[in-house]
């Protein structure tokens, strides 16, 4: 699906037991596949071990973007995007090595993402800019779907947006992107957006990835 803004539903609201049909749900309407890796560490949260992650990656019919809430995110990320992931997202306060992550994420021939937490500030690394492919501005503390969005996070949004300029990077918003929030998010300067309790709580998960393009892209 080619154009300037992407949805990416995030597969951690959907049914585990059943993820295959989960994801076929949504795979003719959407952009990727976001997968949230949480390992109990960086996040009071616990999603896939490696193993069950690159068998969900192999049998995706989306490309997936992964979004590492890690701890030993320097050391993962690669694992990630070797085991096919289109996208690898680290977050700026998991990792010690920012370029070198950044990097060998590209090196494997992914996309290379750049999360921050609501605290962590976009000025802090301007200076990896060469090195990222996305940055990912969470609206939400990392760690479960179904929270509230932050509308507080706009200005990073619009901030991160002027940084960006002319650069072919994606901006990425994710969590509580809803029918409610998403064209907030876009008019600040987001192109690209994870929705998981929206898509997946919705009685048509596809319709509801149309809505929210569609209101996407009013912006
Ligand atoms: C939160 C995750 C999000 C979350 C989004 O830590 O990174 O991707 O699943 O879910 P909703 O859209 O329900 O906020
Ligand atoms: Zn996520």
């Amino acid at each position: 699906m080619a154009s300037d803004i992407r949805i990416t539903p995030s597969i951690l609201n959907a049914d585990f037991s059943n993820l295959q049909s989960e994801i076929a749900k949504i795979a003719k309407v959407s952009d990727l596949l976001h997968l949230d890796v949480m390992d109990n560490v960086f996040v009071p949260n616990f999603t896939f071990n490696f193993e069950r992650a690159s068998k969900i990656i192999k049998e995706s019919p989306l490309p997936v973007d992964a979004h590492l809430m890690v701890a030993d995110v320097d050391h993962i990320a690669p694992e990630y995007a070797q085991a096919g992931c289109a996208s690898v997202t680290i977050h700026a306060e998991a990792t010690k090595d920012v370029s070198g992550t950044l990097r060998a994420i590209r090196k494997i021939g992914a996309r290379s993402g750049l999360a921050l937490k609501p605290a962590t500030q976009i000025e802090d690394y301007v200076d990896f800019i060469d090195d990222v492919d996305m940055f990912l501005i969470m609206t939400v503390e990392p760690g479960f779907g179904g929270q509230k969005f932050m509308t507080d996070m706009m200005s990073k949004v619009s901030r991160t947006r002027a940084i960006i300029g002319s650069r072919p990077i994606w901006l990425q918003v994710d969590g509580g992107v809803s029918l409610e929030t998403i064209e907030i998010a876009a008019d600040a300067g987001a192109d690209t957006f994870v929705a998981g309790s929206a898509v997946f709580n919705a009685q048509d998960p596809a319709a509801m990835v149309t809505a929210l393009r569609e209101l996407a892209s009013k912006s």
